[in-house]
């Protein structure tokens, strides 16, 4: 598929190739109109650019190709391209930027789909763009691509971007996390088992790997696997090869693996904890994505599409972030990355009943208070029972039916609870759940 352009002046032409180039796609341009008419054609063409100057041309390829996604640009205000079909109006001079952006987005399917929306990828720093880059170039081909970042950085956002833009798109994605599951359960998880193979094998079940077939595997926090199952993973690219457990001989598969980590990897070879060979296998295609600290210019960008994302889902209004609110998104080191970014701003839409999100509504600080394992000697029965239920409720988004749900109490009791805390005047977590400009609030 490629991305056509029209426009008389042959120098656009030349810079839109060029940028259109940059984030993996095919360019396809021309400055005649007919010339480009004779080619345009939905089989081999998914987007095309077209200057103002021929609104008739817009007018006619969205009458015989409605599939085809119109980008109209020019000097005017472009009402009249949006109304005879253009999907988009850009206005003349733009950022390269912005004309990749709309391109990324129209790629991705119907403008305000939810779907969509619940998986885009947001990004404005030019760190990320180059990452983009790299992705959409790798994306079609078969390679391994190990991808590393902080907790939260957006890890299986970007594994799921390549899936989706591989020729594997329409076989199976199939995830599964390496760090939650003991050793032998994650040996029949990925592999399978036939049935009879260990007490408990009712049925024969096939695992991961086949499961995968056709598309890609996602081995998600792959440092954490043991010596053994190394050793096994390793034969299993070098064969493509897959055995049940119990099973009679090996089956091959075809698959794609991606894998991540927010682990010091080069740590973990150079202490002996994960083979060398095995992270070469791996490692064909390094992504190294970089804490949100260090890409400011993503904040807004994507603290504006998490409001959208809760508002869509909530089927709320949109609010406004004041300037006090984004000067507070921006200055604070988020060191839970982009999950506690998203955390904050759906605490921030569904706790505030204004349109607008000043600083005050901005809680920060929750997530990188709570404790990293649970339980811990000195701490009260009553307080492990607090931090339980204030980190149930910060992994469901505050949703107080999930949390009681999985807390495994009635919403009254969960209710009862966090009354009591307020009523002690008690902090919700034992360094307190802090706004923007310190004040200590509560739900
Ligand atoms: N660039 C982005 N655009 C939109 N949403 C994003 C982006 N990056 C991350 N997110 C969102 O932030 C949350 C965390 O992202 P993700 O699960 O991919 O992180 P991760 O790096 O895999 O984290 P972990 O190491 O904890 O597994 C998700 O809800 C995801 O949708
Ligand atoms: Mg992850």
């Amino acid at each position: 598929m490629a991305i056509a352009i029209l426009d008389p002046d042959k120098e656009m032409v030349n810079v839109l190739s060029q940028v259109i180039e940059d984030i993996g796609q095919k360019p396809a341009g021309f400055s005649d109109k007919g010339k480009f008419l004779d080619i345009i054609n939905p089989k081999s063409h998914n987007i095309a650019i077209i200057s103002d100057v021929f609104k008739d041309v817009v007018e006619g390829v969205k009458e015989v190709y409605p599939e085809i996604e119109l980008i109209a640009i020019g000097q005017g205000d472009g009402k009249n391209l949006i109304r005879v079909g253009a999907t988009c109006y850009l206005k003349k001079p733009f950022k390269v930027e912005d004309i990749q952006q709309t391109i990324i987005v129209l790629l991705k399917g119907p403008k305000g789909d939810r779907a969509q929306l619940r998986e885009e990828f947001v990004m404005a720093d030019p760190k990320m763009m180059d990452i983009l880059k790299i992705i959409s170039k790798v994306a079609p081909t078969q390679a391994p691509v190990f991808i590393q970042g902080e907790s939260g950085t957006g890890k299986e956002v970007i594994a799921r971007y390549i899936h989706n833009h591989s020729k594997r798109a329409k076989g199976a994605y199939i995830g599964i996390n390496l760090a939650a599951l003991p050793d032998n359960l994650i040996e029949s998880e990925l592999f399978g088992f036939e049935k009879g193979a260990f007490t408990g094998a009712y049925t024969t079940r096939i695992g991961k790997f086949e499961q995968a077939h056709e598309g890609t595997v996602l081995l998600d926090e792959i440092t954490e696997i043991s010596p053994a199952l190394q050793a096994k993973l390793l034969r299993v690219l070098q064969e493509r090869q897959i055995d049940r457990i119990g099973g009679k001989g090996p089956i091959n598969v075809d698959f794609r693996v991606i894998s991540t980590t927010n682990r010091d990897i080069d740590k973990y070879i150079k202490e002996g904890k994960f083979r060398r060979d095995l992270y070469f296998r791996l490692n064909v295609i390094p992504i190294n994505i970089p804490p949100l600290r260090s890409r400011k210019p993503d904040i807004i960008p994507l603290a504006v599409h998490f409001i959208r994302k809760v508002a869509l889902r909530e089927g709320m209004e949109e609010k406004i972030l004041s300037e006090g609110a984004k000067k507070a998104l921006l200055d604070y080191s988020w060191p839970g990355n982009v999950r506690e970014l998203e955390n904050a701003l759906e605490r921030a839409m569904i706790l505030t009943d204004d349109t607008e999100i000043t600083e005050s509504c901005i809680m920060v600080g929750m997530e990188a208070s709570l404790p990293d394992s649970l339980p811990r000697a000195g701490l009260t029965i009553n307080e492990m029972e607090r931090h339980l239920i204030l980190s149930t409720l910060e992994s469901v988004g505050w949703n107080r039916t999930k949390a009681a749900s999985l807390l495994g109490i009635s919403i009254r009791t969960l209710r009862n609870k966090l009354n009591e805390y307020k009523e002690k005047g008690q902090n919700f977590d034992t360094q307190g759940v802090k706004t923007s400009n310190n004040k200590i609030l509560y739900p």
